[in-house]
């Protein structure tokens, strides 16, 4: 039995039930496919981040997420565009400056967290079933108190998706000129999908239509936090999609640039 010392303020000792949980459901999938996911997404990252190659196609532009900004010495002129002022030591990401902002941006978001709480610490692995710690503390303790920064990783998060959004922009470029391929889709649609994981983020919604008296007075924020609100209802879906596009955008301009295959060309 859980002592009072460490259970939550206000809560009840668990009933005296010998089973482990009443729950027939398969209630351990969730966490099961959350942690597949999560892992095989990580490993696929660190891998292409400690790769530093293939990760920009010069012939069109394309230059990839997981390598922007480029600010390495290492980095190819083409892809450097906020110029190259870090060593190029095998450790240091070539997108240095940006990475830890996005991995610290989805480790403390409100979906991740519940993601990660349940599936990798079973604290609870699922509602109804008992947590696999004797002792809670919350968020409340050093260095989880840390999650509280979340709203200013979300600052961060938006900068970072204007400068994917330039990167976007600059694709639109061949040989001749202007151009238009396969690899402007995928860039274009992975940059959509990360505005959307970014402004349905808990924070975001706060700062559109938090600490408002009346929303009648603010039409036109009313406005935007009913928007955000929509797309934050959905923000799971979103955490989900944007792991897919980001990894499937590195692997088109990864494989692009390898040679494995060309673009696929619309427009030169
Ligand atoms: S709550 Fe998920 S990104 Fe902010």
């Amino acid at each position: 039995m859980t002592s009072t010392a460490t259970r939550p303020r206000g809560a009840r000792a668990r009933a005296a039930i010998a089973a482990k949980t009443l729950r027939t459901d398969r209630w351990w999938f969730a966490p099961l496919i959350t942690v597949i996911g999560l892992s095989a997404w990580v490993a696929y990252a660190t891998v292409r981040v400690f790769m530093h190659k293939w990760y920009w196609v010069d012939q069109y532009h394309y230059l990839t997420p997981f390598y922007s900004p480029c600010v390495t010495d290492r980095c190819v002129e083409g892809a450097a565009h906020f110029g190259r002022f870090l060593p190029g030591w095998w450790i240091i990401p070539d997108a240095a400056l940006t990475l830890p902002f996005l991995l610290l941006f989805r480790l403390t978001c409100y979906y991740y967290r519940k993601a990660y709480y349940r599936s990798f610490w079973l604290s609870p692995p699922a509602c109804a079933v008992p947590d696999k710690h004797d002792s809670y503390s919350g968020e409340t303790r050093f260095p989880l108190l840390g999650q509280n920064l979340h709203r200013y990783f979300f600052y961060a998060a938006a900068i970072i998706s204007l400068i994917n959004t330039w990167d976007a922009v600059l694709a639109f470029h061949s040989p001749e000129g202007f151009g238009f391929g396969l690899g402007n889709i995928v860039l274009l649609v992975n940059v959509v999908m990360l505005w959307a994981y970014t402004i349905s983020c808990h924070s975001c919604r706060h700062i559109i239509g938090g600490r408002l008296k009346h929303f009648s007075k603010h039409p036109v924020r009313y406005k935007a936090w009913t928007g955000v609100s929509w797309l934050n209802v959905r923000h799971m879906q979103l955490a989900w999609i944007t792991l897919g596009t980001l990894a499937l955008t590195d692997f088109y301009v990864m494989a692009v640039a390898a040679g494995w295959f060309n673009d696929l060309r619309f427009i030169n």
